[in-house]
């Protein structure tokens, strides 16, 4: 690990960084350091993951040299209910962050997915500890995956087609620029998630608004129209039979039908 370095102070949150060469996940790694008790702001990252995870128990394909790979300890003051706002926020703050880097202009696949030119380019993955009353949360961890380049090898056969890349530098000084970029704008919608999370940049890039989706929950599968998005950013269908339903995230994914 190199040594702890001070990056920045938002709103009063000290942001300390520590990058490892690997780590089994960025995630879990955090996840053990907020039960010891360290502190908000502690931001990691890995040059690759051995055993990096995504949403719905998924993997996430993390080698060396292509990919920024962070996790980011919060200790939200606000009710677990709000929580769902840090990955969208965190969706948000990926977005405009690469769109300034690079001046592509991703969108949001709902809830969490960063897309380019129809790939997936970046996902996040927040978890959490919900204090004994259950209305609060201990900790979350924020992690979030950006693939900077295809990985050398090209991705994975599964990924054929799905994932992509922001671009073709995987170096150090973009990713740690990305990380910064991103950790500027995401603090500034942090500050202020319970009163004014940031929907309209949000809905600004949703993909598939207005069109036909699969949703798939649980072990069941319908078509709907991706009609738009609630002030909980929940995603509002519209059903064949013309009913409206609003999705919360949860085990939920959706695709293009
Ligand atoms: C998803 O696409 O479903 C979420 C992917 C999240 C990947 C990031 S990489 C850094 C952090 N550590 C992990 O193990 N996962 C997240």
């Amino acid at each position: 690990m190199n040594k702890d370095r001070l990056e920045a102070i938002y709103d009063g949150i000290r942001i300390q960084r520590q990058t490892f060469p690997s780590l089994p996940s960025t995630n879990t790694y955090l996840i053990e350091r907020a039960k010891e008790g360290a502190e908000e702001g502690l931001v990691v990252l890995a040059d690759s993951q051995s055993h990096g995870r995504g949403r719905l128990g998924r993997s996430f394909h993390s080698p060396v040299g292509s990919g920024l790979y962070m996790s980011v300890l919060l200790r939200p003051r606000f009710s677990a209910d709000a929580s769902l706002r840090i990955t969208t926020a965190a969706a948000v703050a990926v977005a405009e962050a690469i769109e300034e880097l690079t001046g592509r202009k991703p969108s949001i696949k709902w809830v969490n997915d960063i897309l380019l030119d129809g790939k997936k380019v970046g996902g996040i993955l927040t978890e959490g500890a919900l204090t004994e009353d259950g209305a609060g949360l201990r900790y979350a961890v924020l992690g979030i995956g950006v693939n900077l380049t295809p990985p050398h090898n090209s991705f994975p056969k599964e990924l054929e087609g799905i994932a992509g890349a922001i671009g073709d530098d995987a170096s150090k000084e973009l990713r740690d620029r990305l990380a910064d970029v991103i950790m500027t704008r995401f603090f500034g919608y942090y500050a202020t998630l319970e009163t004014c999370p940031p929907i309209i940049p949000y809905r600004k890039r949703l993909a598939f608004l207005g069109m036909s989706v699969r949703v798939l929950r649980g072990g069941e599968e319908f078509i709907a129209v991706a009609e738009d998005i609630d002030s909980d950013f929940r995603l509002i269908l519209r059903l064949p039979d013309g009913r409206l339903e609003a999705l919360s995230c949860g085990e939920i994914s959706i695709k293009l039908s």
